[in-house]
């Protein structure tokens, strides 16, 4: 096989697609410049990262190894979007934290931003445990004009309108998440379950 030619699995995956939002080199520099921010932002402090499973793992791995700082790394799992699902039905953690968070400062990181839910939810989670600090940082951040009052985040990668995105560790029933670049989906494969 040419290496330079996608394999058929790969062409396969990329049938599904309808476009490319941002692509695998915009990823890399846009999470480098967000690396950049955070450090500046934490310079002289501990960070614990506490990342949520399972649409964050990729974004995760390539921001962490950008931070030049001391860092602890706790995950939590949440579900809000149970299998084919395109829409929130509210977060409830599945597993929880499983370290400590007290006199620490959290940074929530987490794949997208869309009605809010999920990231006041794990707020306010994280609040009880008592931190030093909490803040949150989303690779992505979706156009909600529909949503008040929206929870928003402070480190945020890409803005994007309200299309369902799949790539770069998100998934549409838990398929598409090794696509390397962003991409929206082909409508008619997941409209019939909304
Ligand atoms: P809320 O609505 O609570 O949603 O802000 C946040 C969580 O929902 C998932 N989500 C998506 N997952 N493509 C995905 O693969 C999308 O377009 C999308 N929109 C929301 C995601 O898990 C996020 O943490």
């Amino acid at each position: 096989m040419c290496p330079s030619q996608p394999n058929r699995g790969e062409q396969s995956i990329r049938n599904d697609i309808e476009r490319v939002l941002f692509t695998e080199e915009q990823i890399a520099r846009r999470v480098e410049t967000l690396a950049g921010q955070i450090a500046e932002q934490y310079a002289g402090r501990e960070l614990t990262i506490l990342a949520v499973l399972t649409g964050s793992l990729i974004f995760l791995a390539d921001l962490i190894r950008k931070l030049p700082l001391p860092m602890r790394l706790d995950l939590v799992s949440v579900s809000s979007y149970p299998g084919q699902a395109t829409r929130s039905e509210g977060p409830k953690v599945t597993v929880p934290p499983a370290g400590t968070l007290r006199g620490r400062n959290v940074l929530i990181v987490d794949d997208i931003l869309d009605s809010g839910l999920t990231l006041q939810y794990l707020l306010d989670m994280v609040a009880e445990y008592q931190p030093e600090s909490v803040s949150s940082c989303v690779l992505l951040r979706k156009e909600r004009p529909d949503v008040e009052n929206r929870t928003e985040a402070e480190f945020v990668g890409f803005d994007l309108p309200d299309e369902f995105v799949v790539g770069y560790g998100l998934d549409y029933d838990h398929l598409y998440r090794n696509l390397p670049d962003i991409c929206v989906l082909k409508k008619h494969l997941y409209q019939d379950s909304q």
